[in-house]
């Protein structure tokens, strides 16, 4: 019996020295220390020796059950005033795991693979071109010389006299047409840059650029695959609107609106009460662009296309303030 009391002691003390978590240390007082314990079982045993040993017996037990509580009681002590610096084994397993937040495509980047997504659908290839462009595929090649009035409308960041950051993406049409020979069907997607800053206009956007060129191509064309984005973009249900515009590498030239998303076309502040938002530049590609690039505008003709990313993305989720998208509130991103 002596021997008992005495080997129950260094087990237990032993083991006490091993815990390190505090679920452990709970798994160890059920098991020596509570009501069905080791401890309480030896003192039952200790109240049935006989007689002429029991006070010896009981002492020994009751010093050793004394031992082992302070000593449990220290350990719970650090542990949980300490907790983890003082563990030999730092994880609690039984904790439940840090959720990692998950990441989000920008809005403007989902807009932009929804876009390329429709035309690409309708067998458009993509190409990309520099954002740092010359000012001849920027302007000269598009039919807008030097000193031309059509300059005014892009607010131009010049790196020098005839380097620039692109002011749109029809640069591309001109690269592609001189690499290429037609029949062709592209777009062009990227970031263009316009030294401009409000509600409606950052120094950064994105746009899609967009041509076809074959031989017979008609304004019917135009009109039938624009169409087919818009409905496929909004809802086959949204109203279109060609409206004769002008922009000098186009003839004719039309803007494209939608009957405005917010209002549903009965005139509110967003449309300036027309019940119409523009939503892109199009029309039939210029000769005069034919010939800078050597195609033969008496064999071939096709139509372009230009719109803007972030407008659209407006429109589909309904943002007043374009400068929401380059500000990194992560309120805001997270809500797409
Ligand atoms: N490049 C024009 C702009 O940024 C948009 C545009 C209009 C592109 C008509 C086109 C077009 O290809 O045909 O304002």
């Amino acid at each position: 019996m002596d021997n008992q009391i005495q080997q129950l002691k260094v087990e237990a003390l032993s083991r006490l020295g091993e815990i390190g978590l505090p679920a452990e240390l709970e798994e160890f007082r059920i098991k020596y220390l509570g009501r069905k314990g080791l401890f309480p079982a030896l003192m039952k045993q200790v109240a049935q020796a006989v007689p002429a040993d029991r006070p010896r017996l009981g002492q020994l037990a009751n010093g050793v059950k004394r031992e082992v509580e302070t000593a449990y009681g220290d350990r719970l002590d650090t542990l949980t005033l300490h907790g983890e610096a003082v563990s030999r084994s730092t994880e609690d397993l039984t904790l439940p795991g840090r959720s990692i937040p998950l990441g989000r495509l920008h809005p403007v980047t989902q807009i932009m693979d929804e876009v390329c997504g429709i035309f690409e659908g309708l067998g458009f290839a993509v190409a990309e071109g520099p954002d740092v462009e010359s000012d001849f595929y920027n302007f000269e090649a598009l039919n807008i010389p030097p000193h031309h009035p059509a300059r005014d409308m892009h607010d131009t960041f010049y790196v020098s006299d005839s380097v620039l950051l692109r002011t749109h993406t029809s640069p591309m049409q001109i690269r592609a047409m001189e690499e290429k020979q037609p029949p062709l069907r592209m777009i062009a997607p990227g970031k263009v840059y316009r030294c401009d800053s409000d509600v409606t206009h950052t120094p950064m956007f994105h746009q899609v650029e967009g041509f076809l060129v074959d031989r017979g191509i008609s304004f019917a064309d135009l009109k039938g695959v624009l169409s087919i984005f818009i409905a496929r973009m909004f809802d086959s249900r949204t109203s279109i609107r060609f409206r004769p515009s002008f922009f000098p590498f186009t003839e004719p030239s039309a803007e494209v609106d939608i009957g405005c998303v917010f209002c549903g076309g009965k005139g509110c502040r967003v449309c300036k009460q027309t019940g119409w938002l523009e939503i892109l530049g199009s029309g039939m590609i210029d000769p005069e662009v034919f010939n800078k690039v050597g195609y033969d505008p008496e064999i071939y003709s096709g139509f372009a296309f230009g719109l803007g990313i972030e407008r659209i993305a407006m429109m589909k989720y309904g943002i007043d303030d374009i400068r929401l998208y380059y500000e990194n509130d992560l309120r805001f991103l997270s809500q797409f």
